[in-house]
């Protein structure tokens, strides 16, 4: 369909005839002039059609809230703000849209619109997430392919459990009542001939890639079948995952600092109209905190350091703190809120809250892991250097009571040519939420899935 986009119509200098499409936004009249505003996705700003009303007539059902419909008219600069307006010669009603169409003016809180989120991103403000949550993905592969990291896919049908908490996804091709006399047999006889699920991170293969690619990162699906309902979890989330060999903890910090940094940067310049709009109506402040995130160093302090911290707080939290607990999103959150105002890697957790794989410090104690918190969300990375040592490796396994056959290949990266390495994973929605002050995970994904929910 021959058409020019209200993007390029608001933006340009020849004030030519042209031909719009797009969905009516809002519509007013008065006895000589009727406006109409007209979006069609490709801009935040919405092109402001104007009817002479002695000249033409216009059908009513070309008036709706939300109908579609070609404009055929003049540009002219605009009455009011910057860019065009359309003067209207005439109109063509694509598809009608009848008084039950959900997006009233009155009723679209966030979580009215959860309810219908096939009509959702006809808003502004699932309009303006989207165009981030885009812009912040083109700028994730900028950045790595300028870095030198290569992009690696690795599987989602997984047998090995990464974060070893056992919270995956079964995938199977058993019917329900399947007949089998042990759990062996149940699984030999599906359709891998063992169990499998679907994989809660890309790690361990983006492991194996990094120790002979040098620099890889994945961008891709995890999933996690985490029963918690809360505003940052979901089941089914994006995962950014760099891993780098010859790397420590610092190096692992320096990279997520630098990442992000300029990810906001990214934003910050491609995406001002949406941002002014999450400034106003979401997040007062968002665009000066954004700025002064990127422009300023990150700060940094070890569990046993943020343990004290806390400690000295623990009548006002739900969930006391001592050493060796984890932390619950509350001391998160007083941490990077309350206490640096600003992002904070913690680092060195103790070795029984974390995973298997994290190098295990000198003090026998603590695991070379990060966990970047910030102000509003709390986790938004989880990194560490890998244990390298086979044999630290494999007793860190051990007490875990793992399965080391499922093992073998990662254990073989320990046996040939094993270097220092390591690596973090970035939550792609956490970190869209972050950007756009919007504070409900379900709220920057196009279809979210949770505990009992998939719509
Ligand atoms: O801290 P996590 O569990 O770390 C890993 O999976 C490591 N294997 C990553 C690595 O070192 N390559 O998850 C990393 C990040 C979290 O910090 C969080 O931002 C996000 O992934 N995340 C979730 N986001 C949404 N919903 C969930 N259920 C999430 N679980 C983790
Ligand atoms: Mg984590």
């Amino acid at each position: 369909m021959k058409h020019l986009d209200i993007e390029k119509a608001l933006q340009s200098k020849e004030k030519k005839s042209v031909v719009v499409c797009g969905w009516v936004r809002s519509f007013r009249e008065s006895a000589n002039v009727a406006f109409f505003d007209l979006s069609d996705g490709t801009s935040f700003q919405k092109l402001q059609v104007v009817v002479d009303r002695s000249a033409l007539s216009v059908d009513a059902a070309c008036t709706k809230l939300g109908a579609a419909v070609r404009v055929t008219g003049k540009l002219v600069p605009a009455y009011k703000g910057e860019g065009n307006d359309l003067n209207a010669e005439s109109f063509e009603l694509l598809g009608e849209c009848p008084p039950d169409y959900p997006i009233q003016k009155k009723r679209t809180t966030l979580e009215f619109l959860r309810g219908i989120p096939h009509l959702r991103l006809r808003t502004n403000t699932f309009q303006a997430v989207f165009r981030v949550r885009s812009v912040a993905a083109q700028a994730i592969h900028r950045y790595f392919h300028a870095h030198g990291f290569y992009y690696i896919n690795t599987p989602l049908i997984t047998a090995s459990d990464c974060e070893g908490a056992g919270e995956m996804f079964r995938v199977t091709t058993q019917p329900w009542n399947a007949a089998a006399k042990s759990e062996e047999e149940y699984f030999r006889n599906d359709f891998f001939g063992t169990k499998a699920g679907l994989s809660v991170s890309g790690q361990l293969e983006g492991e194996v890639a990094a120790t002979a690619l040098g620099k890889i990162y994945t961008f891709g699906p995890s999933f996690r079948a985490e029963n918690s309902n809360t505003t940052r979890h979901l089941a089914e989330f994006w995962h950014i995952e760099p891993e780098v060999a010859f790397a420590e903890l610092p190096d692992v910090i320096e990279l997520a600092e630098s990442l992000l940094k300029y990810l906001i940067k990214a934003v910050l310049k491609e995406c001002k109209d949406e941002l002014k709009f999450f400034d106003s109506f979401v997040e007062k402040g968002l665009i000066d905190k954004l700025t002064h995130v990127a422009t300023s160093k990150f700060a940094v302090c070890t569990y046993t350091e943020a343990v004290d911290i806390l400690e000295k707080q623990n009548a006002r939290f739900q969930f006391p703190v001592h050493w060796g607990s984890d932390l619950q999103s509350e001391h998160e959150k007083y941490l990077t809120e309350e206490v640096f105002k600003r992002p904070v890697f913690v680092t060195d957790y103790p070795k029984e809250i974390k995973s298997f794989y994290m190098k295990q410090n000198a003090d026998g104690k603590t695991v070379a892991a990060t966990d970047l918190l910030v102000p509003g969300i709390g986790e938004i990375i989880g990194g560490s250097e890998r244990e390298a040592d086979y044999k630290k490796l494999v007793s860190a396994m051990e007490e875990r009571g793992m399965d080391m056959a499922a093992y073998k290949q990662y254990l073989d990266l320990r046996k040939f040519g094993s270097v220092p390495h390591g690596g973090f994973g970035l939550g792609f929605e956490r970190f869209v939420m972050y950007c756009t002050g919007i504070e409900n995970i379900r709220d920057v994904t196009l279809f979210p899935r949770s505990v009992k929910n998939i719509m």
